[in-house]
């Protein structure tokens, strides 16, 4: 397993390119199982979870092949078929293939996917939204059994909350069933709306893209697509983090400034300065860092998926900051990494407060999940002295060559192979 190494205390200055979105691109190869023409992806980022959805597309028969364009998918000769649970416990994502196997096959099992670090995660609401649409759904032997001999036909889906997961099986399930379907309280995250501009591309016909209110004429006629994802939200939430923890400046090229409003709201309340730029946005640091008052929200509050980042950036700050997470319950697990490097923050249930201003010392860590780890390797930039990460493949799940973005803005950091 590789470890990363990291000496803290440069500041950071240079220009990253920011990947596609990693979220945006699971559920577009998961979307492409339901069309018999192909699709070309053209902005996949190269990190392990997008590989790990290509092989199990694969595994159901889908041709993959890359050239220097992009990520082509044929799926018209797809068979129906069970893959295993070792092959899809790595990734919850995985889920995702359960709708359009279900459209194009009338049946599918899916294993459940397995245990998850961030808490229980269940997949309940993306049941009930195939059952919704007429599917039978079953779970026997830690497998999702869905029928729907008869084909799925359109509904009204109230979903329980606007989870990105549910909204995304509900519109590919339903560009699939027969008449129209109507999907309230969906989630507007902006990798739904890109799934939406996909589909589109696909042959779909969906109105509401970016509301609670998703309407999808089903029975699509399928052609050949072609789309350009969206640059990845959270990667460019981590680097202007880097920029901001460091006192140094990134330009963060290809990022949207309106996918992160929230994030960047949070960071000018801490005194960082963030501009649009010529290629993306810029962020500029500062010595003085002011504590910081955040409560995870669905988009376009701030993402959870930034929260540990903040965390250690808060470390940084004179005074107390507050972190409300109310997405997901144990998603503090980067809290005792952090308190090994010198960190000082108190948990309560979903509420952690951080008393910041206190020197960080490097330390061995173990990565935990993908967003925790990264908020080790954050502190780690800062820390005196060297921190030594285990675990980093947490990492190569979603962020596309974190040490070298991050070694060409100065960080003397170095990625050992064992
Ligand atoms: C997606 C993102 C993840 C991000 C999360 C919230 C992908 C691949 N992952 O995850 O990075 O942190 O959105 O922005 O896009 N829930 C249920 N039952 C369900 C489904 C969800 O109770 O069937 C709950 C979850 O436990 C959680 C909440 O709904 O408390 C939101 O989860 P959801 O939006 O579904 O997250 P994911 O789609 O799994």
């Amino acid at each position: 397993m590789d470890q990363l190494r990291i000496t803290g205390g440069n500041r950071l200055d240079g220009a990253v390119p920011i990947a596609g979105a990693k979220n945006a691109a699971l559920p577009q190869i998961a979307a492409s199982l339901l069309s018999p023409e192909p699709l070309e992806l053209t902005n996949l980022p190269k990190v392990s979870d997008v590989e790990n959805m290509l092989n199990i597309i694969g595994l159901y028969g889908a041709e993959v092949s890359r050239d220097m364009r992009g990520t082509r998918i044929d799926a018209a000769d797809i068979v129906a078929r069970t893959v295993d649970y070792d092959t899809v416990r790595k990734m919850r994502a995985s889920i995702l293939v359960l709708a359009p196997l279900l459209a194009r096959f009338g049946a599918a099992r899916v294993s459940l996917p397995g245990g998850c670090a961030i808490g229980a995660r269940p997949v309940d609401m993306h049941l009930k939204v195939l059952a919704a649409l007429g599917a039978e759904v079953a779970i026997e032997g830690g497998y999702i059994v869905a029928d729907a001999k008869a084909g799925l036909s359109g509904a009204r889906i109230v979903l329980s909350g606007p989870s990105v997961g549910a909204t995304e099986t509900a519109l590919m399930a339903a560009t699939a069933a027969r008449g129209e379907t109507e999907i309230l309280n969906a989630a507007r995250e902006p990798e739904v709306v890109d799934l939406v501009a996909c589909l589109t591309a696909m042959g779909a016909q969906i109105e509401g893209a970016g509301t609670h209110r998703l309407l999808v004429q089903g029975a699509t006629t399928w052609r050949a697509a072609s789309h350009h994802g969206i640059p990845d939200r959270v990667e460019a939430g981590t680097y202007a983090v880097a920029a901001a923890i460091t006192g140094g400046r990134i330009e963060l090229v290809n990022a949207r400034m309106e996918h992160l409003a929230s994030v960047f709201q949070a960071l000018e309340a801490m005194g960082v300065t963030v501009w649009p730029g010529d290629r993306g946005v810029v962020v500029n640091g500062t010595e003085r860092l002011r504590p910081v008052d955040i409560t995870t929200e669905p988009y376009p509050g701030f993402p959870t998926d930034l929260q540990a980042q903040f965390m250690a950036m808060a470390s940084r700050a004179e005074g107390a900051s507050l972190f409300r997470e109310t997405i997901f319950e144990n998603r503090f697990m980067h809290v005792p990494e952090l308190i090994r490097l010198g960190a000082d923050i108190a948990l309560n249930g979903p509420v952690a407060v951080v008393r910041g201003g206190k020197p960080l010392k490097g330390a061995p860590v173990m990565a935990t999940d993908l967003r925790a780890s990264v908020s080790l390797v954050l502190a780690a930039l800062v820390a005196e002295g060297e921190t030594v990460i285990n675990r980093v493949y947490h990492l190569d799940r979603g962020y596309e060559q974190l040490d070298r973005k991050l070694a060409q803005c100065g960080a003397q950091i170095e990625r050992i192979s064992q």
